[in-house]
């Protein structure tokens, strides 16, 4: 079996790592601080502080202009992306839920990108079927029900411009991918990540990034 050469993140290392990443900005920040405050029983859905200037630096990256977003909560990666998109760029959110969106409405207003960012409340395999069928999403971002990874999946890849960028979160599941008796979530996040490593349509890399995170390119 293959050695890891992974450093372990201890949290010295990780404050180490913030530091030396881009710092959020004050409405980045303030979002952060308000879900924990408000939302202190589910703010760990909130994704990791950096991934907030990685989904930035990979919109830039790519020169993403129609962005999809797959689980919004309180808006912190849609607002880091949003950011990043030249002014007439646009990102699609998905929720279903209004009251944890509405986080997201007020500090997309004061960073200034609500009109970048068009939220639509309502199961998002029901709104990712009612887009167009022909590729036209530069990036898509996956971070919702993990149950519905795979059907997310197969709507959002038709649909993906040529070279355009999965990003699916959560792909280790807190470890459980690699437990024979993993239920639930976790076991959907492993047939995921098998159906993911088949798809020819996808070049995809896993990376130990946060709770794990793949980068999936279509050919
Ligand atoms: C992990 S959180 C998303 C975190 C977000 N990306 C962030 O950075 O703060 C998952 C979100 O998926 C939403 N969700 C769950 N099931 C859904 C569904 N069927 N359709 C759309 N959204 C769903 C939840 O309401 C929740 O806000």
């Amino acid at each position: 079996m293959a050695e890891s050469k992974s450093t372990p993140i201890t949290d010295e290392l990780y404050a180490y790592m913030l530091g030396h990443n881009p710092p959020l900005d004050p409405v980045q920040r303030e979002l952060v601080e308000v879900t924990h405050a408000r939302l202190p029983e589910v703010a760990g859905m909130q994704s990791a502080e950096e991934q907030g200037p990685l989904l930035a630096f990979l919109v830039r990256l790519t020169g993403a202009r129609h962005i999809v977003e797959v689980g919004t909560f309180t808006g912190f990666s849609a607002l880091s992306m949003a950011q990043a998109l030249p002014a007439d760029g646009k990102l699609i959110a998905c929720d279903v839920s209004e009251e944890w969106t509405a986080y997201g409405r007020e500090a997309w207003a004061k960073a200034g990108v609500a009109d970048r960012i068009d939220l639509r409340i309502a199961p998002a395999l029901d709104t990712l079927r009612a887009m167009p069928a022909e590729p036209h999403i530069d990036l898509a971002y996956l971070d919702a029900d993990k149950g519905n990874y795979v059907a997310y999946w197969e709507e959002l890849v038709p649909r993906m411009s040529p070279g355009g960028l999965i990003v699916a979160d959560n792909v280790f599941f807190h470890g459980s991918v690699v437990d024979p008796g993993a239920t639930g979530s976790g076991a959907a996040i492993k047939a995921f990540n098998e159906h993911v490593s088949a798809d020819d349509r996808m070049e995809a890399v896993m990376l130990t990034v946060a709770d794990g995170l793949t980068l999936a390119r279509r050919r």
